[in-house]
């Protein structure tokens, strides 16, 4: 076919969260081995995660902001959409992943109150995703933890615009986010800063873990290729284009952030 032949601008790959010679690479997520090791060895290593968390939620609660509906996406098991509906129990969270086994994982975290939420099997590479979350919105809250940065930087602006537009008035957005180094140097700070994290969780269960293993595996993981990061810098301007008030980045350590705004005025 002729389609075939034609080149297609690097740019325009991304957008469309295909890659010329092979398949997606953000899709490495939607194996279920991927998903059960994250969710086994590597979410509780991150490092200073409780604090992430706890940002997340003091800039949600703030005010008295009142969550009937929560909206997680990218949730992995649910984490965050979790943290919220801990201060907010009576809200419908809303969770969205690729991932069945994801799905899978927040469903089971839910196990007493699964019917009060709704489980999305789907992918926000398009705009398509929006019809699957429309009939829940305006959400006061919408989270997303690690997950946003496997899209190129132009669907994250998008991303983030069909985000403001499902916020309800004064609702809150908060990315937990894995974001860019300034320089190599910086970024191998964060890297032993991550490794020496999941070499303390991994010798509490094998005491003879070797550091160097671990390293090796972190540096040669499974994902890494479907990384996309951009300096949260950027990100917070973006989100200040789009129309969010009170934006900033409320914590970080190295390569993780924690940032958002709120829809005011
Ligand atoms: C690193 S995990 C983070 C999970 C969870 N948010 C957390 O904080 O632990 C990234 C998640 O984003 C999901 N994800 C990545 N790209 C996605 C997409 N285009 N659409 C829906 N989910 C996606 C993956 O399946 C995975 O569950």
């Amino acid at each position: 076919m002729v389609i075939a032949r034609l080149p297609i601008p690097a740019r325009m790959v991304w957008q469309w969260g295909i890659e010329i010679m092979g398949k997606r690479k953000d899709t490495a997520w939607q194996a279920r081995d991927l998903a059960q090791k994250y969710l086994k060895n590597i979410r509780q290593a991150i490092p200073l995660s409780d604090e992430q968390i706890a940002v997340m939620c003091r800039v949600i609660n703030a005010d008295d902001h009142r969550v009937n509906t929560v909206l997680d996406l990218g949730c992995g098991d649910g984490i965050l959409g979790a943290a919220v509906i801990e201060h907010h129990p009576d809200a419908r969270g809303v969770f969205v992943d690729f991932s069945e086994a994801m799905i899978e994982a927040a469903r089971k975290r839910f196990a007493g109150t699964a019917s009060q939420h709704r489980f999305v099997i789907g992918d926000y590479a398009t705009s398509d995703w929006l019809s699957l979350v429309a009939d829940d919105a305006p959400y006061d809250a919408i989270v997303s933890g690690f997950s946003i940065h496997h899209q190129s930087d132009e669907r994250k602006r998008e991303v983030y615009g069909e985000i403001f537009d499902l916020l309800s008035p004064n609702g809150v957005f908060v990315n937990v986010e894995h974001v860019r180094s300034p320089s190599k140097w910086v970024e191998s700070r964060f890297a032993d800063r991550f490794i020496d994290a999941l070499y303390d969780s991994v010798t509490r269960r094998d005491p003879n873990a070797s550091r160097d293993e671990i390293a090796r595996a972190y540096y040669y993981r499974d994902d890494k290729q479907a990384n996309i990061l951009a300096s949260v810098e950027d990100q917070c301007e973006w989100l200040r284009a789009i129309g969010f008030s009170d934006v900033d980045c409320y914590f970080k350590l190295f390569e993780l952030a924690v940032f958002g705004g709120r829809k005011t005025g």
